[in-house]
């Protein structure tokens, strides 16, 4: 299947932002280990990241074009703020998966509200860049078990 990586605001900074909340790994790293995953299930990964918030959009809206069969998405801090991408997700009617590398739910308040939760497949917080892997895991067996 073809699935498409998204990643959203600040997380080009991966590495040396905040390295005690979100490890040492760069974006590339997860990239880069997400892309060796997928190849060995036998999928496409496509990836994308973005500090602005309608290129997002648009690449969400491409996806459906382009034939992805399956979002997985970190959408930064626009989790907590957007209801464009919310509806674009909604828009192409792709099923997704939500990851955070921190967890959410023992940090500030603002981040315990999600725009993505509810209409996800399902979400992983707080396990770091493993959780890349574990979501793509997940898609895999949705992807591939049998009806
Ligand atoms: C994050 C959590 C968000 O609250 C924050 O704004 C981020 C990263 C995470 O992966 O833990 O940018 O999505």
């Amino acid at each position: 299947s073809n699935l498409l990586l998204l990643n959203g605001p600040n997380l080009n900074l991966l590495g040396t932002r905040e390295p005690g909340i979100y490890g040492s790994a760069t974006l590339a790293d997860i990239e880069a280990g997400l892309a060796t995953t997928a190849q060995k299930l036998g999928h496409t990964l496509a990836t994308f990241q973005s500090n602005q918030e309608g290129l997002l959009v648009d690449r969400v809206h491409q996806a459906r074009s382009e034939g992805i069969n399956f979002i997985l998405i970190n959408p930064g801090a626009y989790t907590h703020t957007s209801v464009a991408l919310r509806d674009a997700l909604l828009g192409v009617s792709i099923p997704f998966i939500e990851i955070h590398l921190s967890n959410v739910f023992t940090r500030e308040s603002f981040r315990h509200h999600s725009y993505f939760s509810d209409i996800a497949v399902g979400c992983i917080v707080g396990l770091g860049p493993l959780g890349y892997q574990l979501a793509l895991q997940a898609a895999h067996e949705r992807l591939t078990v049998k009806p």
